[in-house]
């Protein structure tokens, strides 16, 4: 059944160019994976654009296409790359160096990830102290370093051909900093802009730059970057989607896998010690206590959203949660996240759960820039404007509208996003009550 609230989304055609401000490990593994996609080398894998399906009508209809049959969304044959970092390396350097991926698949690879090379950063040390720049716009103003930046869209636009552009922010994560006033509307942005106010963050210019070319603006670190009045300003009065924050891969995700396991069957919980070691260059950014709080306050808020302490005070009252991240170079990618949970049953029984995930940190993330860089197109196409909501699937520390707590269950971020397709489709929403089969 049809009802009135489909849009009509023109299709992807043309060529979509994905910006990347940070071409290091996650950015390059993605460019490759894509390749190598395309190549019919490797499948998409972990990727709900490429490989997942969407019911529709009931469980009796036997009507579940693929979300790419279903929604317009470019191909991958259709994308291409490009971005900006502080290192010069092209990305077949740059995958090189982060050693994510197979020597011999990087090789294969070379000709096509070898010809995409970085466009020179917009940086600030004092952002990311662990990193010194070699490949660094100057100009007289933050405000002229955001035109540079619309400069370098404009020209990669004319000289790729693309249709349309969408932005993924794969850079390091920048020192934690709260909002102040020049974020809070885009008048004092502007004016902060003009006058290199030391509180608008690198990010916040990328962000700033891409909204005013109309880009879609995603946000994989936990800095704010698109989180500030004046951005989301922007983005509405550009009719321009953007969401973030902080690529939910790793520890995160499991923890949004069982933590609502867990509630849902009132099973209390009295400590959560996560630990994690890593050893790549994101290891090493956040090594530094600055942005280590921006990605521990995006780690932390997630329990406390899924469990509601206040509203089960016997089960999670007195939770003690506590996340660490140690850089340990021999580990390099390869990141091992520790867990050890402290849960508590009938009559107050103690119980413990360890969790020992090998895990590789941008293979994980990888899929995530992939159904970004899509989604994100796809929305501007369906005429959605602002933060989008239903992306809070791939995000450790979701964005939300004033006022809303986020929504950090997986399997509701998952309800959400698709029913967000049926909704744009005009498609019955699914809601689970199945009555219909006992009528
Ligand atoms: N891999 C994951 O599972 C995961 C999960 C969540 C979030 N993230 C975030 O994704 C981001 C990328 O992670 P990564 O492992 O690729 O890190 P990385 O260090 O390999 O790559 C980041 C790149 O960004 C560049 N950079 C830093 N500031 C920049 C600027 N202002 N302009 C342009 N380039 C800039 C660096 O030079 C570097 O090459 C990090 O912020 C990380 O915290 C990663």
């Amino acid at each position: 059944m049809s009802n009135d609230t489909r849009v009509n989304v023109p299709p992807a055609t043309g060529k979509l160019g994905v910006l990347l401000p940070g071409m290091g490990a996650v950015a390059t593994t993605f460019i490759a994976g894509v390749f190598a996609a395309r190549k019919g080398i490797a499948k998409p894998i972990g990727s709900l654009c490429e490989m997942g399906t969407i019911r529709l009508g009931k469980r009796t209809d036997d009507n579940v296409p693929k979300i790419r049959d279903y929604v317009s969304l470019a191909a991958l044959d259709d994308i291409v790359f490009g971005g900006w970092d502080l290192f010069k390396a092209n990305c077949y350097e740059a995958a090189l160096e982060a050693e994510v991926l197979d020597k011999d698949l990087v090789e294969t690879l070379k000709d096509e990830l070898s010809a995409i090379k970085p466009m020179a950063a917009v940086f600030d040390q004092s952002y990311v102290k662990r990193l010194r720049g070699e490949h660094v716009k100057t100009g007289k103003n933050k405000m002229d370093l955001a035109e540079q930046l619309m400069e370098d869209i404009k020209k990669f636009k004319a000289d790729n051909g693309c249709d349309r552009l969408v932005a993924v922010w794969c850079g390091s994560t920048e020192v934690y900093r709260e909002p102040t006033e020049v974020h809070a509307t885009l008048a004092a942005f502007e004016e902060g802009l003009r006058a290199s106010d030391d509180e608008i963050a690198p990010s916040q210019i990328y962000a700033y730059a891409c909204l005013q070319m109309g880009v879609p603006y995603a946000n994989g670190a936990p800095n704010l970057s698109v989180d500030i009045g004046a951005i989301q300003e922007l983005a509405k009065k550009t009719k321009t989607p953007i969401s973030g924050k902080d690529f939910k891969t790793g520890q995160t995700l499991m923890k949004t896998i069982l933590a609502p396991g867990f509630k849902a069957r009132m099973l209390g919980i009295r400590g959560w010690f996560s630990t994690n070691i890593l050893g790549n260059r994101d290891g090493e950014v956040l090594d530094d206590p600055g942005s280590f709080k921006s990605k521990e306050i995006s780690k932390l808020s997630v329990l406390d959203s899924i469990l509601q302490p206040d509203k089960y005070p016997d089960l999670y009252g007195n939770l003690y949660h506590k996340v660490r991240i140690n850089y340990y170079p021999p580990h390099g990618d390869n990141k091992e996240g520790w867990d050890n949970i402290d849960i508590f049953g009938w009559l107050g029984y103690k119980m413990q759960i360890k969790i020992d995930f090998l895990c590789r940190d941008s293979i994980l993330a990888a899929p995530i820039v992939l159904d970004l860089a899509l989604f994100s197109d796809f929305a501007k196409r369906a005429g959605m404007s602002g933060t989008q909501e239903w992306l809070s699937f791939y995000y450790k520390s979701p964005m939300t509208a004033d006022g809303l707590y986020a929504e950090h269950d997986l399997f509701i971020q998952l309800m959400k996003l698709k029913n967000t397709l049926r909704h744009i489709n005009g498609d019955d929403l699914i809601t689970h009550l199945g009555n219909e089969y006992y009528d």
